[in-house]
């Protein structure tokens, strides 16, 4: 029979970092938000030790958007980059095997998706979506192009700034995160209500990626370079160690 020891538990999320549930200058968030107190519940192995991901679950082209959605031959139109970066834990210490899913408008700034309104054109050759897995020292890159920019009916004339979804999966459930990356340079980031839902300028600051000249390609594409940081588990791993030894 195998002993399953204390697995720590992760760190709780700090609600001064995160943005507030309720934050009418994003409209959505209005109905979305909770009407009631919430209610806390410990969390169970199975959140915390689940799910894992292999690598063999990967197409070849899931990480290159460029590509993935493209004709033979073909490829999406736009600013070529690639986003690189690490998936990290509070205490620093790297995420391996990580999902990382993220989608994006195309360079114009419009979506595939059947309820997109926005009269800009869509691309033949880009889908919009991909997904990668972080290696053993937390890293991950992708292939895409730059997503622009788009308006959206929230205010009278409000603007998104470029920015790519991210959807991570770590070693488990309360270290999912949805979170969204901007391009350094964006004058739209300072105005965008959604944005402007963080309090904490450092943690806007967070979700801005620096334009990254050692990691471009000469002639082919910019590089952009995006850390994402988890909850942490409150103790080291060694401790956390749950297998029945
Ligand atoms: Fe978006």
């Amino acid at each position: 029979m195998t002993i399953i020891k204390n697995t720590g538990g992760f760190v709780p999320r700090d609600r001064n970092w995160q943005p507030a549930a309720l934050t009418p200058q994003y409209k959505t968030s209005v109905k979305r938000s909770p009407q009631a107190a919430l209610l806390s519940f410990p969390t169970t192995l199975s959140e915390e030790t689940n799910p894992v991901f292999g690598h063999n679950m990967l197409g070849d082209l899931d990480n290159d958007l460029i590509h993935n959605y493209a004709a033979s031959g073909e490829s999406a139109i736009g600013p070529r980059i690639i986003v690189h970066g690490r998936v990290l834990d509070e205490m620093g210490r790297p995420v391996p095997g990580a999902l990382l899913e993220f989608w994006q408008a195309n360079a114009g700034g419009r979506y595939r998706h059947k309820k997109e309104s926005y009269l800009a054109p869509l691309d033949p050759n880009f889908g919009g979506c991909g997904r990668t897995i972080t290696g053993e020292d937390g890293s991950y890159e992708f292939r895409t192009i730059q997503p622009g920019p788009y308006p959206w009916p929230n205010g009278m004339n409000d603007w998104r700034p470029a920015h790519i979804h991210f959807s991570v999966f770590g070693h488990g459930f309360a270290q999912r995160l949805i979170t969204q990356m901007y391009f350094e340079g964006d004058p739209h980031i300072w105005l965008c209500p959604i944005v402007d839902t963080i309090d904490d300028k450092a943690a806007v600051e967070s979700l801005i990626a620096p334009l990254d000249m050692h990691r471009t390609v000469p002639m082919d594409s910019r590089a952009y370079k995006f850390d994402i940081v988890l909850r942490g588990r409150r103790q080291t791993f060694f401790e956390n160690r749950v297998e029945g030894m």
